[in-house]
């Protein structure tokens, strides 16, 4: 006897039929004569009725069962009784009258943690149990809906022409930045694999061989400090192309992203996306990923705010920083001293020095730089941000960097606090032109932004022997809700302009011929131009859920400790697997 429907499927249609039902047991209510229980499956949720006028023997039998048994049910599709109908479920007008009952497996009692769709357990209980945790309606919703966007972004890609082609995990160091996780070779002792932080010089090197159109929808490793948008391991839509400049690549990845949202949520995207360059992202919000879902900018008042004889500003000023100003309307009427005392902490939080407020009360300002300012620069200052009684003004004088930083922060600090945030709404942009090198301070050298391969802007080549730090790059983020959920560039192809990259960031020609000498190899035997794109797959999945962390849409997700706690990632090794690696530990724990 096989389940003839799903616990999602009967309704009012099936009224009369017979019908074998499995699935766990979610609740049981027992009022003596009649034992109601709902049959939980992935599908939903069906009301069992035993009623020992039905069945003596099944009633006698459902008086045994527990929370999340699993059972088989035969029975009766009848309408519930008028005033018990559940209009929140597709089953909730009927019942099904059990005339048999099988219990298939009892469950121990009590559960490590409750199946509910309340969550009462912490998050580190849930990881635990977590194949109690993913009987949840919200996780398994979530994991359906992954299915479908990973479904819909390989029809897309499909569809135009890409072929999904797979690269290696055990493979040589990937230039992503982040630190690699090594995998040691026994047949090769002393020598080591890395897992790919993203399959980025093979799927250029697919694009050598002639590929053209390359997707993959790819695990990556990065070992990394863990944040609710970040994992070890994550999965990335993966695509690269050939012949095609940085709008072909906007293009078809808004495509995509409108034929995902429409397929797996059923939800309009409007393309083109609004595109910022970096510098006007950093201005405008304080963030190379604004969440541009509420206004709210910053505006620049260094201008309105030289000249006087605040000692602050002036060295500011003189350092060639700036002066950053944000705006809240009626902010003394909704922020307290105390609020701002908090805002005072994100900003520090940012490498801000301190957040300067000004409280606008009719024709008087409270503030504590008041003093320092002439009556006349005030009034620029207000003039400039545009502030009206009641309004707020909060400043951050910095480096042009860490004042758009911090008080980019702030701004979503006040977001937050202000309710300016629309939940329901995705909303994309394009962040452009970023610098093509940054400075690492502990290092004392240029390092890429984005990576090695990443081209300069043509007419910014030339900067690369002087002034490299002014160059920007052909790359480009995709941002949605403020989160990054993507990244790339069109690529170097051409080994004298690589050869200068590779000098602006004071990388030797063996040292370059050592880490990817295979890449630059290849690179001499006709290497088209071409350029890519990665997606954080789980960022977007977290984004459509409404999840604050992408650990709710990744079935197991190691923990903020970097711990699989189900089961108990990453543990000790034998001693003969050591050997047999021909590795020794030098650690202070002595093995278990
Ligand atoms: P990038 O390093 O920007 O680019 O990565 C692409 C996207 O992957 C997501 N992402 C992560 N998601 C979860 N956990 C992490 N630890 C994590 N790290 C990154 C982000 C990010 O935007 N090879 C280049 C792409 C290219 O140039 O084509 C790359 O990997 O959403």
């Amino acid at each position: 006897m096989k389940r003839t429907h799903t616990c999602g499927e009967l309704t009012e249609k099936s009224r009369g039929k017979k019908a074998v039902l499995q699935g766990w047991v979610s609740k049981r209510r027992d009022h003596g004569n009649l034992i109601f229980i709902d049959l939980r499956d992935r599908y939903g949720v069906t009301q069992v009725v035993f009623n020992p006028k039905d069945s003596k023997e099944a009633h006698k039998e459902a008086s045994k069962l527990g929370k999340e048994f699993v059972v088989q049910v035969e029975g009766k599709v009848g309408k519930r009784p008028k005033g018990t109908e559940n209009k929140a479920i597709k089953t909730g007008k009927i019942e099904l009258n059990a005339t048999s009952l099988e219990i298939l497996n009892p469950a121990e009692t009590p559960l490590p943690i409750e199946i509910d769709e309340h969550l009462l357990a912490g998050e580190d209980q849930r990881l635990k149990y977590r194949f109690l945790d993913l009987r949840r309606a919200e996780l398994q919703q979530n994991l359906i809906l992954r299915h479908k966007v990973v479904k819909a972004f390989r029809d897309f890609f499909d569809k135009e022409h890409f072929l999904e082609i797979e690269t290696p995990f055990l493979a040589k160091s990937t230039p992503e930045g982040a630190r690699d996780f090594l995998v040691p070779s026994r047949v090769h002792p002393g020598k080591f694999y890395a897992l790919p932080q993203s399959p980025q010089l093979f799927k250029q090197i697919l694009m050598v061989s002639g590929f053209d159109r390359y997707v993959q929808i790819v695990r990556c490793f990065r070992d990394e400090d863990l944040r609710a948008d970040r994992q070890l391991e994550f999965t990335q839509v993966d695509v690269e192309m050939s012949f095609v400049g940085r709008d072909d690549i906007i293009g078809i990845m808004e495509r995509a992203m409108q034929f995902v949202f429409k397929q797996a949520l059923g939800i309009k995207v409007k393309a083109p996306f609004p595109r910022l360059s970096f510098d006007e992202a950093m201005n405008i919000y304080g963030s190379d990923k604004p969440d541009n879902r509420f206004e709210l900018h910053l505006v620049d008042v260094t201008k309105e705010l030289s000249g006087t004889d605040f000692e602050i500003f002036n060295k500011v000023i003189e350092n060639k920083g700036v002066i950053k100003a944000l705006k809240i309307d009626k902010g003394c009427k909704t922020l307290n001293k105390k609020d701002v005392d908090k805002l005072t902490e994100v900003a520090k939080l940012y490498k801000a020095k301190g957040l300067m407020s000004i409280w606008v009360k009719g024709k008087e300002i409270e503030s504590q730089i008041a003093k320092f300012l002439p009556e006349k620069t005030v009034n620029a200052l207000l003039s400039k941000v545009k502030a009206k009684d009641s309004d707020l003004v909060l400043l951050v004088a910095d480096s042009w960097l860490t004042a758009c930083n911090s008080l980019g922060y702030v701004r979503l600090a006040l977001g937050e606090k202000l309710g300016l945030i629309d939940r329901k709404k995705f909303s994309f942009l394009w962040v452009l032109d970023f610098p093509l090198l940054e400075w690492n301070d502990e290092e004392q050298r240029f390092q890429a932004m984005h990576h090695p391969f990443t081209s300069p802007r043509d007419e910014d080549i030339p900067l690369l022997d002087s002034q490299p730090e002014k160059a920007k790059a052909k790359a480009y983020d995709l941002v949605l809700n403020g989160s990054e959920i993507g990244g790339g560039s069109i690529r170097i192809h051409r080994g004298e302009i690589q050869e200068k990259m590779f000098n602006a960031l004071g990388i030797s020609r063996q040292e370059a011929e050592a880490k990817f000498g295979f890449l630059l190899s290849a690179f001499k035997f006709g290497a088209p131009p071409h350029g890519g794109i990665a997606l954080g797959l789980d960022r977007i999945i977290a984004i459509m859920a409404g999840c604050d962390s992408i650990r709710e849409v990744i079935a197991f997700p190691k923990n903020k400790a970097a711990v699989s706690l189900m089961d108990d990632a990453p543990n000790e090794v034998s001693e003969r697997q050591l050997k047999e690696l021909s590795l020794k530990l030098d650690i202070e724990k002595p093995l278990q």
